[in-house]
């Protein structure tokens, strides 16, 4: 028969499920499974679970494990439709709690690996295309390093990163460029993505990713907006659901060891709205700042060679009049406004006309810039 170890180590930790706590029992808010399969394989058993109606499958849960206590990790077996069929706790709120009348069950079907696919995310960017931030460049050496030859690293892995700062100043990118350059996997995932319909989606979610970067390492998970469910305290009560979703990653924050390689970066425009316990896992919050005179120069120059008109274009001024700007305004709002406006009027060339159009299309106050258009 196979699976003999998973067998009897369905058969320890379930024990652990049917203890009743003697002293002040506590209620389990929410409990999240996942189907695990029975403990042994024979040719008729099909492993496969489609949950048709999931808030009947919550009732069924409750009713028939009822006053059961659940820790993490353990197992909980159906005795009613598919016998002995197992669920794994991967999260339950708060820890050995039991079941009760009230407490939420929720069931994943891992969502995430069926569009596996879909969240590796795969550029042509490089490094050396991302401008400035000198400071971010020297932490992704290491974490290039450490992809080439994780066991060099041991107990002194790098593991969560927090990059932060403006807009568009060149966050994604530099992953992206970062993933390509190493070639390992990125999933790159908006935090907004990870929150679902209902209650525990996003715990779940979180679960799975982290599982699928795991098992695919060296890889790379990259969290933007990392604030839209990491809210800081102060703001949680505007959504009901954030401590169980700060749990789920704190959990999986801290249960990735040395050996698997994963590393976590996460991306906000603002720390200060993070919640505290999860920016202290940070080991490093790395700052994006705008473009000096310098960097905008550069940025300009780049772009401004892959556009598909000619240029006729003082960068000087152009640097000038971008003072605050970040490369994605430079690109977005300037250039490619300009270049539309250009194309728009039949032209076969970019000229400073067309970055006037641009800047105050942008509402940039022209005349603030002093010497402009001298
Ligand atoms: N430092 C930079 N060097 C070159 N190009 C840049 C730089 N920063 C931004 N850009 C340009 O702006 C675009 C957007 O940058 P990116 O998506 O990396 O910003 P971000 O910091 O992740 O922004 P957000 O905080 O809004 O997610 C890039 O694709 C690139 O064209
Ligand atoms: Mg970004």
């Amino acid at each position: 028969m196979k699976n003999n170890s998973k067998k009897s180590e369905l058969k320890n930790q379930s024990q652990k499920t049917t203890i009743i706590p003697k002293d002040n029992p506590t209620n389990a808010d929410c409990v999240i499974l996942k189907p695990a399969g029975y403990p042994f394989d024979f040719e008729l058993m099909e492993s496969n679970l489609e949950i048709t109606d999931k808030a009947l499958f919550e009732q069924y849960a409750r009713d028939q494990w009822l006053g059961m206590e659940v820790n993490l990790n353990t197992y909980l077996f159906d005795q009613k439709i598919i016998p002995d069929y197992a669920f794994q706790v991967i999260s339950v709120e708060p820890e050995n709690s039991i079941i009760s009348e009230k407490t939420k069950i929720k069931i994943i079907i891992d969502d995430i690996n069926k569009n596996k696919e879909d969240s590796v995310s795969k550029s042509n960017i490089k490094l050396s295309d991302v401008v400035g931030q000198v400071n971010a460049k020297n932490k992704i050496k290491v974490i290039e390093k450490y992809l080439v030859d994780p066991k060099k690293f041991g107990q002194w892995a790098p593991k969560n990163i927090l990059f932060y700062g403006h807009p568009g100043t060149g966050k994604t990118m530099l992953v992206k460029g970062l993933a390509n350059e190493v070639d390992v996997d990125l999933h790159l995932i908006k935090a907004t993505s990870l929150i679902g319909e209902h209650v525990g989606d996003a715990a779940s979610k979180i679960h799975d990713l982290f599982e699928k970067a795991s098992k695919n390492s060296p890889s790379i998970i990259f969290i933007d907006e990392i604030d839209a469910i990491a809210l800081h305290r102060s703001f949680q009560s505007l959504r009901g659901d954030v401590s169980e979703i700060v749990n789920a990653l704190l959990t999986e924050m801290d249960g990735i060891d040395e050996n698997e390689s994963v590393i976590t970066i996460c991306a906000t425009n603002n720390p200060s709205f993070l919640d505290n316990a999860v920016r202290s896992r940070f080991e490093e919050e790395i700052e994006f700042v705008l473009p000096n005179e310098e960097e905008r120069y550069e940025i300009f120059e780049r772009n401004i060679e892959t556009m598909p008109l000619d240029c006729d274009l003082d960068i000087e001024k152009l640097v000038k009049v971008s003072k605050n700007m970040s490369g994605r305004d430079i690109k977005e709002k300037i250039l490619k406004t300009a270049l539309h406006h250009a194309i728009a009027r039949d032209k076969n060339i970019v000229d400073m006309a067309d970055i006037d159009y641009a800047l105050n299309a942008s509402k940039i106050k022209i005349n603030s810039v002093k010497g402009m258009f001298e």
